[in-house]
């Protein structure tokens, strides 16, 4: 299938070729220098039906970047509200012109049905409790670009685990490159079986950690924030003290501040959580590039 629906099953090889056009479109942006229209004559589609800031921002930016057109579509001011359905719309948006659609639905395998509908290349943006496969290829960017490598990376992913796709997404493709994972949160959050290490303790493991991976509480998909969650679970001076001082802190944001970070380790210097967001446009740039030039 045409397109990129997700991490789960992808080799080594794929992730470095990802991650190897986005450091290279990075640094072309950084140096401002011009890049390859490779997107002449090519419509990018946004088809958003969650709220986004970064995700639709970055896609349509790394689109125009590469010579793109891009048109969006807005549910909340579409013909969805006049009981348009999905499938008739994602038909429609094909026939309009568009050959990338770019796709977050809070339904898993919404991107999936969109590809076999229509036969265009999708993109997803994060589907329900599934996957968000460029924001992990974004982090492991920001990894890699920090550290070196990944290989023998240890990372605690801390919080909100068990709904969380940008979890998902991150622990194929940290697996895949050879990281470490420690999974931390209350018992409810973590998942039932994993064959990977879990703890509800977050204060036993900040000492051995070089990446802390703090998620989102997801209120839209069941998620509580209560005292207790935020006493245990959250990122504030004390238990960032204890980390080694070469770890850094990521977070795919949106931030919940004072509830899973605080305002001062949000913007201390082992925050990456704004490089996570710089590395959005060129790894999206990757992406879009990659996959329009294997269906030429
Ligand atoms: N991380 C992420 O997906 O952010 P947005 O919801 O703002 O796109």
């Amino acid at each position: 299938m045409k397109g990129l629906i997700g991490l789960k099953g992808l080799g080594r090889a794929e992730l470095e070729a990802y991650l190897d056009l986005a450091n290279r479109h990075r640094e072309t942006i950084e140096a401002r220098g011009a890049t390859v229209p490779a997107l002449a004559g090519v419509t990018v589609a946004n088809l958003f039906f969650e709220p986004s800031t970064r995700t639709r921002l970055s896609f349509d930016l790394a689109a125009q970047r590469l010579g793109g057109r891009v048109i969006t579509h807005h549910p909340e001011s579409s013909s969805t509200l006049k009981g348009e359905s999905l499938r008739d719309t994602a038909l429609t948006v094909s026939a309009i012109g568009a050959d990338v659609l770019v796709v977050r639905h809070s339904e898993s395998g919404t991107p999936q049905s969109i590809a076999e509908w229509t036969g265009n290349i999708v993109l997803n943006a994060g589907d329900g409790t599934n996957e968000h496969p460029t924001q992990a290829l974004t982090d492991l960017l920001t990894l890699r670009r920090r550290f070196g490598a990944v290989d023998g990376l240890q990372v605690g992913i801390v919080g909100h685990i068990s709904h969380s796709r940008v979890a998902n997404s991150l622990i194929y493709a940290l697996s895949t490159m050879g990281a470490r994972i420690t999974l931390v949160g209350p018992r409810h959050w973590l998942p039932a079986a994993s064959e990977l290490t879990a703890t509800t303790d977050f204060d036993e493991i900040l000492a051995g950690l070089d990446v802390l991976y703090l998620l989102r509480v997801q209120t839209e998909r069941g998620g509580t924030i209560d005292l207790d969650y935020v006493t245990r679970y959250q990122l504030g001076r004390e238990r960032a003290a204890r980390l080694g001082p070469e770890s850094v802190v990521l977070h795919p944001g949106p931030l919940n501040r004072g509830v899973e970070i605080d305002d001062e380790v949000a913007e201390s210097p082992r925050s990456l959580i704004l490089e996570q967001v710089r590395n959005g446009v060129p790894t999206r740039m990757a992406v879009l590039e990659r996959q329009v030039g294997a269906s030429r």
